[in-house]
């Protein structure tokens, strides 16, 4: 039998951090790259500019970065991480996980680390897993970090997707809740049917990388965009109703929703579809560009440090990716 969700331990966000890359790549040096525009690319997506890490810069440099910010927040030691889980997709090896170069970096030899894959929606994933390791009395501490590189297995020929991303980390430290401070919920759903509109169709087990691979370029991301953006919408709105319900909160009851920020059109449907006013949305869509799973914890971070949320401010997080995979989670910060 499951026990009801108020018999269960609780899990908190007791700290948050994010790592941005230094340079900065603005619309207007894509148009030396690609047949685009500055124009293009701010009405069709929001984007303004994006972070792009130098090449001595990986997955596990920008995460671990992230994951000490963090740490320090929740006044942690390395030494007191149960359970590292990274999301990304762009590990910076197929083996073993990158989570393990991040334990290694950080020292957290205590630590059971693992990657998760859910793409674009791993950080409202890695909550909900956090939040069972915490629930199940595995874990006291969980570190949820995400980190992408996807200048790295973006094609910068295509210009229907190299516009879109950016590098970047965002990171939180999850403990036991000890008041009515907390994860209030988690929802996380897939469909698997629809992953070929978003996706690298080679370089893996079945197609493994080879010249022909190369030469096709198949290794790298492709997505049928407006496909994708109608896919996004949906289930977005599905996520952000779901975890509202299952916490039992109201929309007017949120302070603040940070989606994930792919496209500020998807952000403006998700949000009227929630009944949650644009002045309650937090959008930085225009200065980092989609970096996948890294955009929510990124952004929940500025929130906080620029004073839009404090202690016990209630904020909803949504987000949507390849897979397909989508979640969201409702938190009293
Ligand atoms: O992270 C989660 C997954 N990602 C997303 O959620 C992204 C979802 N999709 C989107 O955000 C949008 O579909 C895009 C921003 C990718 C594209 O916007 P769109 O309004 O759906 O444009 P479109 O793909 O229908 O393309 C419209 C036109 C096409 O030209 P024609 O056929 O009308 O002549 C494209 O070839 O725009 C052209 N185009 C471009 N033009 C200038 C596509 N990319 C570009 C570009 N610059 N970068």
């Amino acid at each position: 039998m499951i026990r009801p969700r108020n018999e269960r331990p609780r899990a908190r966000i007791t700290g948050t951090g994010r790592y941005s890359p230094e340079r900065v790549v603005t619309n207007t040096e894509l148009e030396s790259l690609v047949d685009t525009s500055d124009e293009w690319i701010r009405t069709r997506t929001g984007i303004r500019e994006r972070r792009i890490a130098d090449d001595d810069t990986s997955t596990a440099d920008m995460g671990a970065a992230a994951a000490r910010e963090a740490m320090g927040r929740a006044g942690i030691e390395p030494e007191d991480i149960d359970v590292l889980i990274l999301s990304t997709a762009t590990p910076d090896r197929l083996l073993p996980s990158t989570a393990c170069d991040i334990q290694a970096s950080l020292g957290a030899k205590n630590a059971a680390a693992y990657d998760i894959t859910t793409a674009c929606s791993g950080f409202p994933y890695g909550l909900a897993l956090a939040e069972g390791h915490i629930a199940a009395d595995q874990a006291k501490t969980v570190l949820v970090i995400s980190a992408e590189k996807m200048s790295a297995i973006i094609d910068w020929s295509d210009r229907s997707t190299c516009v879109l991303f950016g590098d970047g980390a965002g990171a939180a430290v999850v403990q036991p809740a000890e008041d009515e401070r907390g994860i209030l919920s988690t929802f996380t759903k897939s469909d698997g049917t629809l992953a070929e509109l978003l996706w690298r169709p080679a370089g893996g087990a079945s197609i493994p990388l080879d010249i022909a691979v190369l030469d096709s370029r198949s290794h790298l991301v492709q997505m049928a965009g407006p496909e994708v953006f109608k896919a996004a919408v949906r289930s977005m709105c599905e996520a952000a109703g779901s975890a509202l319900e299952r916490a039992g909160v109201a929309a007017e009851e949120i302070d603040l929703l940070v989606p994930h920020q792919a496209n500020i059109r998807i952000i403006e449907s998700t949000a009227k579809y929630a009944g949650i006013p644009m002045e309650k949305v937090y959008v930085n869509v225009d200065r980092y560009g989609n970096m996948s799973s890294a955009t929510v914890p990124l952004a929940l971070d500025e929130a906080r440090e620029t004073g839009r949320v404090g202690p016990g401010s209630l904020v909803l997080l949504v987000a949507f990716g390849a897979g397909f995979t989508w979640g969201s989670a409702v938190v009293r910060l």
